[in-house]
């Protein structure tokens, strides 16, 4: 086999450089050039027919018992992966700096390790110094437990051949390096690089290995997007740093469902599952208060019971204050016009600040009612009834839609001791034990409510 070289790829058009220039010669797109390893067996060289290294087979005769997943005895994780890790697999987890990946693949190595199989924890970002201390805090010594401070992929090759481990722990894939390439660790052609020979290494042994790759906050990366498709199963842990709550989701998943939503809180001694998120973020609720409303969203297939609150101020400022957290403020905008312009609440000379409870962002139209009717609470200081939910679409004409999977909201609603809950005429009959008041505009409800002052 001929020696590898390098060379550099366009991402756009394919053609190829010797050396990195900032502008593609072939179609003149800037920035686009990607180092890559070329060798006896890269684009160009002829391809011998070589028998199969694993025949054909007749698809009914695959094992299937081949995927079984290994639990990793952290139950939230287990419950996203479906089940656990399959040997073989790939799995990427993705998040901003300081989320917890690190806290929750080592808790996840020390519970593996501690059911009597091998884990490799490869480190490249912190010292062994620092990654035993955070063991001993988490409770996470463990004999199976072994650890590497390794960067560069021979090396981080030669710690999987010795230690044999039955899970792998990459932390992170922007540290890894292979040598023959210039490129810096972190960059495109590094990440993808590696990545590919870890993704080889995993099927060959049999082996779970688990990639941690940081996002920025724009989403912008040399890591995560360009290795989605590379890899088994994309996990993403998202939160605010500012609360406790990680909520922990899956992206892709080759050996399962993409719906299961992992909730944990960031503790003194790591992350702890969180079985019962809507009566954790419904806790501190204070009943009575204007502008408040609880909504049943659903988080992928897992139903959450999250408080929004709005407040509006006179507002002494030329263009009001509008100020959303957690809420979409294109969805408050909007729904502040349908207010003014369906309902007849005036809403131009009010400052308005809204927020969903407990560091959640709700990103889905049907928390549009809810937040609809606490902007009218909050308006006119009338509070809303406190065993009462709001679930629907708002339109621009002020008319109300049905969102997906009523049923399952209003289940998880009445399992927290609410009674009633306003709907659109057309959404689905409501579970035992919830009483549904359906309605057919924004301002059909706020009337049912009694929201306006005679
Ligand atoms: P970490 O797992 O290092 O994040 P990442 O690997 O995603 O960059 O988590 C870092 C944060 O978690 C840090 O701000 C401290 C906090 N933390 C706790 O609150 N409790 C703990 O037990 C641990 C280990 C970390
Ligand atoms: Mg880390």
């Amino acid at each position: 086999m001929a020696r590898t070289k390098t060379l550099y790829r366009c991402s756009e058009c394919g053609s190829t450089e010797p050396k990195w220039t900032g502008r593609c010669n072939g179609c003149e797109a800037w920035g686009t050039l990607i180092e890559e390893l070329t060798g006896g067996t890269g684009a160009g060289a002829p391809v011998t027919m070589l028998p199969p290294s694993s025949p054909p087979i007749q698809i009914s005769d695959v094992d299937p018992t081949e995927f079984n997943p290994k639990p990793t005895g952290v139950a939230e994780l287990d419950r996203v992966l479906g089940g656990g890790l399959i040997p073989g697999s790939v799995t990427l987890l993705g998040g901003e700096p300081g989320i917890g990946k690190s806290t929750v693949l080592l808790q996840a190595a020390a519970e593996v390790a501690a059911s009597g199989r091998k884990v490799l924890y490869l480190s490249g970002e912190e010292s062994a110094q620092q990654v035993r201390l955070r063991a001993e805090r988490l409770g996470a010594l463990h004999p199976m437990l072994w650890l590497a401070t390794e960067v560069a992929l021979p090396q981080v090759l030669g710690a999987i051949a010795e230690v044999e481990p039955e899970l792998v722990i990459v932390d992170s894939v922007q540290t890894l390096l292979n040598p023959d390439l210039a490129s810096t660790p972190g960059s495109v052609a590094q990440v993808r690089e590696c990545t590919h020979r870890l993704v080889q290494e995993a099927k060959r042994r049999g082996c779970a290995i688990v990639l941690v790759g940081h996002v920025t906050k724009e989403g912008a990366l040399a890591g995560p997007r360009v290795l989605e498709h590379m890899v088994d199963t994309v996990l993403s842990f998202e939160g605010d740093r500012h609360h406790a709550l990680r909520l922990l989701r899956v992206v892709k998943h080759r050996f399962g469902s993409t719906q299961e939503l992992g909730l944990f809180e960031m503790a003194e001694k790591g992350l702890k599952g969180v079985p019962d998120a809507s009566g954790m973020f419904l806790a501190d609720r204070r009943l009575g208060i204007p502008g408040s409303v609880v909504v049943p969203t659903l988080e992928g297939a897992r139903p959450l019971l999250v408080e929004l609150q709005a407040l509006t101020t006179p507002s002494t400022l030329p263009s009001p204050r509008r100020s959303a957290q957690g809420i979409d403020n294109g969805r408050l905008s909007l729904l502040l016009a349908v207010l003014q312009q369906r309902v007849g609440v005036p809403t131009g000379q009010v400052d308005v600040y809204a927020l969903a409870v407990g560091g959640v962002k709700i990103v889905e139209p049907g928390a549009d009612l809810a937040l609809g009717l606490a902007l009218v609470s909050s308006l006119t200081g009338v509070p809303l009834p406190a065993d009462l939910v709001a679930c629907g679409e708002v339109g621009l004409g002020g008319e109300l839609r049905q969102v997906a999977h009523t049923p399952r909201r209003l289940a998880e609603a009445s399992r927290l001791g609410f009674k009633r809950a306003i709907l659109p005429f057309s959404a689905p009959a409501p579970p035992p034990g919830i009483v549904a008041i359906r309605v057919g505009t924004l301002i059909d409800a706020v009337e049912r409510l009694d929201l306006l002052p005679a």
